[in-house]
């Protein structure tokens, strides 16, 4: 009998989350759980080495630890492919501002939103940006996420944004979460650069590209990290966008970009065309660029809790994307302007009912696809043999929980590479 680390066992349901073809779950095939009843997962070395039904697991595995999870459900550990979790301070004022009629877009004309964060968070050494974002990430995870990317772009000048990479690579070094770094120079035009703005993408692309490339390789990161830019009125137009994003590129960075939030410039297929790993935000995508996405191997990323967080009754067009063949997968956004929030199950629930996707189509889309939409889709996001040992005990008698309830945590206990990190709602992390 070979031995393993941990066997999971006699779960009501376990979501294996099959990939396809070693990709995304596309289009109308979104969905596949490949649910087993009376299931079983052993983890060893950190993954997967079996999953299937328990009275087949336990004749073959002895294990050092075993958690017996009847009566409830197994899936995979969540990915959150897009947040900002590198902030100081809040914008609650700026709430109560558009509660009485102001925009978010009005706000950040006058110098507020992102620029607001920026004045908070420019000068926090690494260990205060540490300290700020570990509770943070610790509710994360408390809600399922065992990966997370986490985006710069509260800096906007050469130091600031490097001092939030390096707080992002120290946190993954400490945390159990793994996180997947983004640098995101391009996520507004400083106060300094107003009126400047081709001033300050000329400062993106010579100095901070290279200073971050230059910061990863002393990090000793395995690559480089993501690329991003806001495309949108009042941040980076196309061109803009496509300098920054051509450039990066010729660094051999990865891409990610955000688009149609509000306006529609033409960044999706900006990012069809440049093979970018992912598309984020796509609420105001027209007909012809969701086709063009759904035709590519970018993944489409959509943040319900954007739009909810803004009080905007516009979403994702999730079923034309699905319908066009597009790879979809949900992400937070977890932001302190337009999203603060840490929970996955929440963004689910919102999918369910306002990108009318059924709780097996949500599911995939924030565990499998939403790795594919990190570079990660080999190894995150699924229970398959070979892919990482990190899943959750839900404390609900079916998958369609997920979605279904909302506002209070369904997560019994998170799974890392093999080790027990949250039960009910608290990390336990060493
Ligand atoms: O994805 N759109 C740009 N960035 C964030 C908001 C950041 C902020 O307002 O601080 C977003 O929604
Ligand atoms: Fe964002």
């Amino acid at each position: 009998m070979k031995t393993v680390d941990l066997l999971v066992h006699s779960a009501a349901q376990l979501c294996v989350i099959p990939s396809q073809d070693s990709g995304p779950q596309r289009g109308p095939q979104l969905g596949e759980l490949g649910l087993i009843q009376d299931g079983a997962v052993a983890i060893a070395e950190g993954r997967v080495a079996a999953v299937g039904l328990t009275r087949e697991l336990a004749g073959q595995f002895r294990a050092t630890r075993e958690i017996d999870a009847r009566g409830k459900v197994v899936v995979p550990g969540f990915v959150d492919p897009h947040t900002h979790l590198v902030w100081m301070g809040d914008r609650a004022a700026e709430f109560e501002q558009r509660i009485a009629g102001a925009t978010y877009m009005e706000i950040m004309a006058a110098g507020g939103g992102i620029m607001s964060t920026v004045r908070a968070t420019r000068d926090a050494s690494v260990d205060e940006l540490v300290a700020a974002m570990r509770p943070r990430l610790d509710r994360m995870l408390a809600h399922g996420a065992t990966t997370v990317e986490v985006k710069t772009g509260y800096g906007l000048e050469t130091g600031a944004e490097l001092r939030q990479l390096e707080a992002i690579v120290a946190l993954d070094r400490a945390h159990p979460v793994t996180l997947v770094p983004t640098f995101l120079g391009a996520h507004a035009v400083p106060a300094e650069y107003k009126s400047r703005s081709d001033a300050y993408v000329d400062l993106v692309i010579h100095e901070m590209l290279p200073a971050v490339a230059e910061k990863s390789r002393t990090l000793g990161l395995a690559r480089l990290p993501f690329c991003d830019v806001f495309c949108e009125d009042g941040a980076f137009d196309l061109a803009q966008s496509r300098r920054i994003l051509e450039a990066a590129q010729a660094l051999g960075f990865p891409l990610k970009i955000h688009v149609d939030e509000f306006a529609s410039l033409g960044g999706t297929k900006l990012a069809v065309e440049l093979g970018a790993t992912s598309a984020d935000h796509l609420v105001t995508t027209p007909p012809e660029d969701i086709a063009a996405l759904g035709a590519s191997d970018t993944v489409a990323v959509s943040l319900p809790c954007t739009p909810f967080g803004l009080e905007h009754c516009e979403y994702t067009p999730a079923r034309a994307l699905l319908e066009a063949g597009a790879a979809l997968a949900l992400a937070s956004d977890c932001n302190p302007g337009t999203a603060w929030n840490e929970s996955m199950p929440f963004v689910i629930a919102l999918a369910c009912r306002y990108l009318r996707l059924t709780p097996a189509q949500a599911l995939v889309a924030a565990t499998l696809n939403a790795a594919c939409a990190l570079g990660l889709g080999d190894r995150a996001g699924s229970l398959a043999p070979g892919y990482a040992g990190d899943l959750l005990i839900l404390d609900v008698p079916d998958y369609r929980h997920l979605g279904y309830r909302f506002g209070a945590n369904p997560v019994a206990m998170v799974v890392k590479e093999g080790d027990v990190v949250a039960v009910n709602g608290q990390a336990v992390y060493p």
